[in-house]
C-alpha cells in the first residue's frame, strides 16, 4: 500500500518538474522576444534623436545664415503679386520688377499684394514683411490728434474766433445748418496778418474745438529738394486727412508755397511751383461735404498768389491784427494768469507802454518780468517788473543788451 503511494508521487514529482521546466523555456522565449524588441525600439529613439540634432544643427545654420542676409543692406521693394512655388513679383524701389524667391521664415500669410518688403541685395529675395506705416514722406507733417489750447486763451480776438466758428466748427461738427440753408461750407479759411498775433493759437483752438484730427504742415517743409516731392507730400497729406476725416488741414506759413509765380527759370522756383499747384488742384477736387477743412495763416498776404484766394479755395479771410489796447489786456490777462502779482500791477498802463506788441512780445515781456522777480527773489511779480521787461523787450537796444549779456557772460 506504501509502496503504490511512493511510486504515485514519483510520477507526480517529474511530471510536475517537466511542467515546469517546459514553462520556464517559455518564459524565458517571451523574454528573448521582448528584450529584442526593447532593442529595436531602442535603437529608433537613438536615430530619432540624432535626426532631431541634425536638424536643430541645420535650423541654427539657417538661422545664422538669415541673420546674416539680413544685416546686409536691404533693398526695399513692393509686392506685385504672389506666384507659385514660392516665387513672388517685387518691384524694387529703383522701378523694375523681377521675379524672386522668399524666406522660409516668412509665413505665407504674410505676403500679400501691395505690402513692402525687405530685398537681399545680391539676390533680391524676399528677406523680410516690413510692417506698414504711413508713408515716410508724410513724415514732415504733423498729426497732433486734438491739441490743447482753447478759446479761453487767446486774447481780443472775439470776433475771429466767431468767424472760425462758422466757417470751421460749424462745417466739422454741424454740416447739416449748411444743408438746411442750401450752401456749402466754405473749403478754406486763411488767417492773415502780421507775426506774433495768434493765428498759431487759433487754428490750433479750433481743432480742439471739433475733436477733429489736426494736420499741421508747415509751408517751407513742404518745399523739397527733390522734383516732384513737395507735390507729393501735398498729395499725401489730403489723403490722409481723407482717411483720419473729420480733420483740420493746417498749412502754416503758407506765403512759402503760395507766393505769387514769378517768371523766376530755376529749378528751385519751379519745384515751389509744382507744390503750388498740386494744392491749388487738390483744394479744387475737395467737395467740401465738410469732413476735411483747410485753414491756413500767412503773415505775407502781400505776396501771396492771388489763385490761392479765389472763391473756391481759400474763400474766407480773416485778418488777424496786431493787438489794440483792450486786446492788449486782455492778453496780459491770460499770460499772467497763474503769476503771483503784486497790488501795484496795473494791466492799464501796462497796456498803454507796450503799443505796437502783439501777443507774442506781451507773453515774452510777462515772461521777464516773472524773471526779473525771481532774480531779485520777491515773493510776487511788481509793476516795476513789467516796466522793466518792457524796456528790455520792447527797445532793441534793450534786446541787444539782453542778448550780449546771455551769450558773453
Ligand atoms: N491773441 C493772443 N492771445 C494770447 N496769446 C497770444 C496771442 N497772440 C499771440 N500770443 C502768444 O504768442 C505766441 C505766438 O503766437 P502764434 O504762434 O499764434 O503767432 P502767429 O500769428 O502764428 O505768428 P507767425 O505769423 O509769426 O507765425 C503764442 O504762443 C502765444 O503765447
Ligand atoms: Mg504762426
Amino acid at each position: 500500500m506504501d509502496l503504490e503511494m511512493d511510486a504515485d508521487a514519483d510520477i507526480d514529482s517529474t511530471e510536475f518538474s517537466k511542467y515546469v521546466v517546459d514553462r520556464m523555456q517559455q518564459l524565458e522565449l517571451k523574454n528573448d522576444l521582448l528584450e529584442k524588441q526593447y532593442q529595436k525600439v531602442e535603437t529608433e529613439k537613438q536615430l530619432a534623436e540624432d535626426q532631431r540634432l541634425k536638424y536643430e544643427r541645420e535650423l541654427r545654420k539657417l538661422r545664422s545664415e538669415l541673420d546674416k542676409l539680413k544685416t546686409t543692406p536691404q533693398l526695399v521693394g513692393t509686392l506685385v503679386n504672389v506666384l507659385d512655388e514660392g516665387k513672388s513679383i517685387v518691384r524694387s524701389s529703383t522701378g523694375p520688377e523681377f521675379i524672386v524667391g522668399s524666406s522660409q521664415f516668412i509665413k505665407d500669410g504674410d505676403l500679400k499684394p501691395g505690402v513692402q518688403v525687405a530685398l537681399n541685395k545680391e539676390h533680391l529675395s524676399i528677406v523680410a514683411v516690413i510692417p506698414r506705416s504711413e508713408d515716410p514722406l508724410v513724415q514732415a507733417m504733423e498729426v497732433i490728434e486734438s491739441p490743447d489750447i482753447d478759446y479761453d486763451q487767446i486774447g481780443g480776438l472775439d470776433k475771429q474766433i466767431e468767424v472760425l466758428k462758422g466757417a470751421v466748427e460749424f462745417a466739422l461738427t454741424k454740416p447739416e445748418i449748411f444743408e438746411r440753408i442750401g450752401i456749402d461750407p466754405p473749403k478754406g479759411v486763411l488767417l492773415f496778418g502780421p507775426p506774433g498775433t495768434g493765428k498759431t493759437l487759433l487754428a490750433k483752438a479750433v481743432a480742439t474745438r471739433t475733436d477733429a484730427t489736426f494736420i499741421r504742415v508747415v509751408g517751407s517743409e513742404l518745399v523739397q529738394k527733390y522734383i516732384g516731392e513737395g507735390a507729393r507730400m501735398v498729395r499725401d497729406v489730403f489723403e490722409m486727412a481723407r482717411k483720419k476725416a473729420p480733420a483740420i488741414i493746417f498749412i502754416d506759413e503758407l506765403d512759402s508755397i503760395g507766393a505769387v509765380r514769378l517768371d523766376d527759370a530755376s529749378s528751385g522756383g519751379r519745384e515751389v511751383q509744382r507744390t503750388l499747384m498740386q494744392l491749388l488742384s487738390e483744394m479744387d477736387g475737395f467737395n467740401s461735404r465738410g469732413d476735411v477743412c483747410i485753414l491756413a495763416a500767412t503773415n505775407r498776404w502781400d505776396v501771396l498768389d492771388p489763385a490761392l484766394i479765389r472763391p473756391g479755395r481759400f474763400d474766407r479771410l480773416v485778418y488777424v491784427p496786431i493787438p489794440d489796447r483792450e486786446a492788449r489786456v486782455k492778453i496780459l490777462l491770460i499770460h499772467t494768469e497763474k503769476m503771483r502779482l503784486a497790488d501795484d500791477v496795473d494791466f492799464d498802463r501796462i497796456a498803454t507802454l507796450t503799443e505796437d506788441a502783439n501777443g507774442a512780445a506781451l507773453r515774452a515781456i510777462v515772461m521777464e518780468a516773472g524773471m526779473c522777480a525771481v532774480r531779485e527773489e520777491k515773493d510776487a511779480v511788481h509793476q516795476k517788473d513789467f516796466e522793466d521787461a518792457i524796456k528790455h523787450i520792447m527797445n532793441p537796444e534793450g534786446m541787444v543788451d539782453r542778448y550780449s549779456e546771455g551769450m558773453f557772460a
